[in-house]
């Protein structure tokens, strides 16, 4: 195959140098295109050597055989490694100022990209935009990763290993499409609060990490995704709105979250329920802070009315060919398992599957990892995964497709 590796002024450079290695070595034939920049981190004689083929960064070079447009049109595949900030808004533009710029646009091959930068520049609006036009436009994109970054800070930024952006780029090559390409998929995550009045409220300790890994996960595969998000952790509604990979709907209480996933579930196949929807609400909210000079000496009591369960009306609505997934957050007592309390939860909701963990003081929350048993509507267990919450939030989407499959 006939690979054009662009690089740009990244740090990460140095790691597209393994990728080249990877792809040579795998028997392709790789031409480097780095931009002026890139070859301040990592010079010419080293992609010359590593891809044994020349090297230019100008399209003044090699004019005779069209260099500038020739490298595209022979593509069968482009990739963008490290893909800086800047080259991405130039790729969202089509600014054609330099070889790297002519020869993608000039191609018709797929283009992968592993954005790399820090964390406030992936975050930054400017970015988001830039991401979500590229998607649009068929650009696909690895990463970034999480972790720690050049000059000691950490969070999303660091370009994906090389392995891993061969196995996508081969697949994009391929024609492979992530396996949820064509879904449209509705992710609740975070926890609702329940307003008491104006100052407080009733919540839970859910952040949205997992359901917003579920949601990331579904968009990596290929997925259309809807995030209707309730109070999460900043850093958490910071990843899911970075990148432009999901729409993002806002969500205050159980009854918001229900009215925006209800309107959302209508055009999606799957629903996953990942949210910590309250299960009250507050009879009265008062308009005014509540003020202890008004109350009764020694307590108050606050009323409490049951809100809609939500899963089960979707589960209720469901049309043929839908997906409703739930999840389900359970502290087992004593002389019972968590998954007769799971089993009997799946009875209760008749979602197509449950995805039940454990949770407890010290368990579930505020940690990257999980531990789900997945059980389908019956309560048999059709899958179980301890890991990150990106590994189960994988397994999930394994589950479902699994489960779609046998409708
Ligand atoms: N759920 C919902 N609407 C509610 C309460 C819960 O849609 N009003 C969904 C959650 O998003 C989750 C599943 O139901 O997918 C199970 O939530 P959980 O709180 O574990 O179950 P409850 O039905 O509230 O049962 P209990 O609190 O008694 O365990």
């Amino acid at each position: 195959m006939f690979v054009v590796v662009g690089v740009t002024g990244g740090i990460a450079a140095y790691k597209t140098v393994q990728l080249v290695r990877l792809l040579v070595k795998a028997g392709h034939e790789a031409h480097v295109v780095p931009t002026d920049d890139a070859l301040r981190f990592v010079g010419l004689p080293t992609w010359e050597a590593i891809s044994r083929h020349p090297v230019t960064t100008s399209v003044h070079d090699d004019v005779a055989r069209v260099r500038h447009v020739a490298l595209g049109q022979a593509a069968d595949l482009v990739i963008v490694a490290p893909a800086t900030a800047n080259t991405l808004a130039k790729m969202t533009a089509g600014l054609a100022d330099d070889l790297l710029g002519t020869t993608l646009l000039a191609t018709t091959a797929p283009v992968v990209v592993a954005p790399a930068m820090h964390t406030e520049m992936w975050r930054h609006p400017a970015t988001t935009h830039n991401m979500r036009v590229l998607r649009e436009r068929g650009v696909i994109v690895v990463g970034p990763e999480e972790g720690e970054l050049t000059g000691g800070d950490s969070g999303p930024g660091r370009m994906s290993e090389p392995e891993a952006v061969l196995e996508v780029a081969l697949a994009a090559a391929e024609g492979g499409a992530g396996d949820l390409e064509g879904l449209r998929v509705v992710v609740s995550a975070g926890g609702t609060r329940e307003p008491i009045d104006p100052v407080r409220y009733i919540g839970n300790r859910s952040s949205g990490r997992q359901g917003v890994a579920v949601a990331l996960a579904a968009a990596d595969r290929g997925a259309d995704v809807v995030l209707v998000a309730a109070h999460l952790d900043d850093g958490v509604l910071a990843e899911a709105s970075a990148g432009g990979r999901m729409r993002v709907v806002r969500a205050g209480t159980a009854a918001e979250l229900g009215s925006a996933v209800d309107a959302e579930a209508d055009a999606a196949d799957v629903v996953v329920m990942a949210a910590a929807v309250a299960d009250y609400r507050v009879a009265e909210v008062s308009p005014l802070k509540r003020a202890k000079e008004a109350a009764p000496v020694g307590g108050i009591t606050l009323d409490l009315i049951e809100n809609d369960d939500i899963l089960a009306g979707l589960v209720r609505a469901r049309r043929a060919g839908q997906t409703v997934v739930g999840f389900a957050a359970e502290t087992p007592g004593e002389g019972e398992t968590l998954l007769d309390r799971g089993r009997r939860k799946a009875a209760r909701k008749g979602a197509d599957l449950l995805a039940v963990n454990e949770v407890g003081w010290s368990r579930g929350f505020e940690s990257a990892d999980n531990a789900v048993t997945i059980i389908d509507a019956a309560g048999e267990v059709v899958a179980a995964r301890r890991g990150s919450k990106r590994d189960v939030a994988d397994a999930l989407w394994d589950a479902v497709l699994a489960v779609r499959k046998k409708k």
